[in-house]
């Protein structure tokens, strides 16, 4: 053993220490069929078998019933390498999940009786709250179990999937239960995608406008010349915009020095803090996705003002947004109400307020401050904008 490089007259003592982690992403075409070759190997196992549970949103089954055929196959045909303990689940999918303490305890339970340990593997198969709600319970149980996560909307593919986080709502606020763990594994696999409902399939599309926005000139103009062919579910054009969006929220996480977000400075919530505030307004008949379009509208027309976002660059991301069929605007949208939402924001990332606001495209500026006339301002230039008549 090491010899201690500690002194034992040492009283106090401050150490750094750093863990090596590792997030494996796999992109598929199908992988409940050709492409299981590319999930199974993510199964490790000491033993012959890995145990295995698996959640699923229940919309995605509703919508696609040949998904649960295919998994079930391909689970039985592996049986030399993976058991799976118990049936695979279906829960609600959406918000509720997260709003629902006993679904929660439904899986805690679950996992208890399969007598899964830290080296089994849970597999959850859903859109953002269902990936958040199962994640959670897994960090949770035996202070962590394998989570690998299949991302199920554009929104989960393009940002939350490859994130270090997960939640359930709780008095009343949204993620206020949660903790930090990085998945297993992320499969972001297009299948899953092709039968989303339009308007979730153009919902997490403004993450990838919010991060093109933080990070990258050239991934912004890929997505203001192929909204419309994104609209339209050309494949040519959504593929790269997820990965892209994917990968650049990846190496955020991995390389930007701060997973965990302990410092004040939280750049991928770019538009956010009007986001949070606006989901809980309209009790989530926004999607996070569509208040997040919201959000990044009205703090890239602040930027303009206050921050020196060039006038054609403000322009280009309203546009983008709107061509992407996102709203820019809600009735819910009253600057006294969601001001409110800037100190809820506050509390959540402990210590001063910090807000991300853009100086250019791909260069962002943190701040501690919003000046509420020119906030008031943005909120009537973004109505405005989204009334105007389509040119
Ligand atoms: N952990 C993080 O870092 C992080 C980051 C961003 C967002 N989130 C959370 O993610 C949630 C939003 O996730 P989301 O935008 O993916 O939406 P969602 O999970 O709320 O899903 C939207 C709806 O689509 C359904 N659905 C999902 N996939 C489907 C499919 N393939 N076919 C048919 N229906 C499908 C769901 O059941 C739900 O009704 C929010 O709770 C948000 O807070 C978490
Ligand atoms: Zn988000």
């Amino acid at each position: 053993m090491a010899s201690i490089p500690w002194s034992v007259a040492e009283e106090s003592l401050d150490v750094n220490f750093s863990v090596p982690l590792q997030l494996r992403l796999r992109c598929t075409r199908n992988c409940f069929l050709d492409d299981w070759d590319q999930v199974l190997p993510l199964l490790k196992s000491d033993s012959r078998q890995a145990r295995v549970q698996i959640w699923m949103d229940r919309n995605v089954v509703d919508n696609n019933p040949a998904i649960l055929t295919n998994l079930s196959r391909r689970i039985s045909e592996s049986s030399d390498s993976l058991e799976l303990v118990a049936p695979i689940a279906l829960v609600e999918g959406g918000e509720q999940i997260k709003n629902d303490p006993d679904a929660i305890e439904t899986i805690f339970q679950s996992i208890d009786r399969d007598g899964l340990d830290r080296r089994s593997y849970i597999l959850v198969i859903g859109g953002g709250a269902v990936l958040d709600a199962v994640g959670y319970a897994a960090a949770i149980a035996h202070r962590g179990i394998r989570l690998v996560r299949f991302p199920t909307t554009t929104l989960a593919q393009a940002d939350s999937g490859v994130g270090v986080k997960n939640a359930i709502n709780a008095y009343g606020k949204k993620n206020w239960k949660g903790t930090f763990a990085v998945p297993w594994a992320v499969v972001n696999d297009q299948s899953l995608l092709e039968h989303l409902p339009d308007r979730d399939f153009r919902a997490g599309f403004s993450e990838a406008v919010k991060v093109s926005l933080l990070k990258s000139p050239a991934a912004f103009r890929f997505l203001c010349d192929q909204a419309h062919a994104i609209v339209a579910r050309d494949w040519n054009a959504v593929l790269p915009a997820i990965r892209s969006s994917v990968l650049m929220h990846l190496h955020h996480i991995t390389h930007g020095g701060d997973p965990f977000e302990m410092q004040e400075a939280r750049p991928l919530d770019f538009g956010h803090w009007s986001a949070h505030k606006l989901e809980h307004l309209s009790q989530f008949r926004l999607r996070h996705g569509e208040a997040v379009s919201i959000g990044v509208a009205l703090d890239t027309v602040y930027s303009h003002l206050v921050h020196g976002l060039d006038r054609a660059d403000m322009q280009r991301t309203l546009q983008v947004l709107r061509d992407l069929q996102l709203p820019l605007f809600d009735q819910e949208l009253d600057a006294q109400t969601i001001f409110d939402g800037l100190e809820e924001f506050r509390q959540h990332l402990g210590g001063r307020l910090t807000v991300t606001m853009l100086r250019a495209v791909g260069q962002s500026v943190n701040v501690h401050s919003i000046d509420q006339v020119a906030m008031k301002e943005s909120i009537e230039m973004v109505r405005e904008f989204s009334l105007a008549k389509v040119s």
